[in-house]
């Protein structure tokens, strides 16, 4: 396969996403089984992830998306979460997974969590494709998450630099000169 010429190296292979994107999804059935419950995706840095998660979970559920943004188009967190664009569902009384691509400051999730709590949601879990736990600025343990990464920047796979790079089918590592 051709590497991005931005890329330093692949960090999680589309054969490795696969199969982490399998095993969620298994966990998933297992705890949802009995509930009423919402996938929630955080746009846009989780449409690959969410798309292919939904797939495999064979429950029957709805589906909703928001964007809550924090980046703007810099690789440092503001800290300042806003929400761009709500759900369009109501969540009252209902189980709510968030569905994010990647973990970092933990500031997007802990404000939409709160959020979503608020709006009177019964249980709200996380589900993360990465986590980069080195980096928290605010508790936050995800309930299912795919991979433990290293501080490095990473793209693909939904995740972006600047906007670019989330078509990639890999997740890989920028290489430093794109961004320094
Ligand atoms: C990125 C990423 C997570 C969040 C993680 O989103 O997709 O949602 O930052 O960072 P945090 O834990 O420090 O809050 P971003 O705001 O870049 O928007 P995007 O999903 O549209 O890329
Ligand atoms: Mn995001
Ligand atoms: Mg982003």
């Amino acid at each position: 396969m051709m590497l991005h010429k931005d890329v330093e190296s692949v960090l999680l292979s589309q054969e490795k996403l696969e199969k982490i994107v399998k095993s969620l999804a298994k966990q998933i059935e297992k705890d949802y089984n009995d509930k009423e419950f919402m996938m929630v995706g955080l746009l846009k840095g989780s449409v690959a992830f969410m798309a292919d998660l939904m797939k495999r979970v064979n429950l029957d559920f709805s589906i909703d998306f928001m964007v809550a943004s924090s980046y703007g188009s810099g690789t440092e967190s503001s800290g300042r979460v806003k929400i761009v664009s709500d759900l369009t569902l109501p969540v009252q009384g209902k189980d709510v997974l968030v569905v994010e691509d990647i973990i970092d400051s933990g500031n997007t999730l802990n404000f939409v969590m709160n959020y979503l709590m608020t709006k009177g949601a019964n249980s709200v879990k996380v589900c993360t494709l990465c986590d980069k736990p080195s980096r928290r600025k605010v508790p936050l343990v995800p309930d299912y998450c795919g991979a433990e990464i290293p501080d490095e920047f990473i793209v693909g796979y939904g995740l972006d630099y600047a906007e670019k790079y989330r078509n990639l089918p890999y997740i890989g590592i920028l290489k430093r000169s794109v961004y320094e």
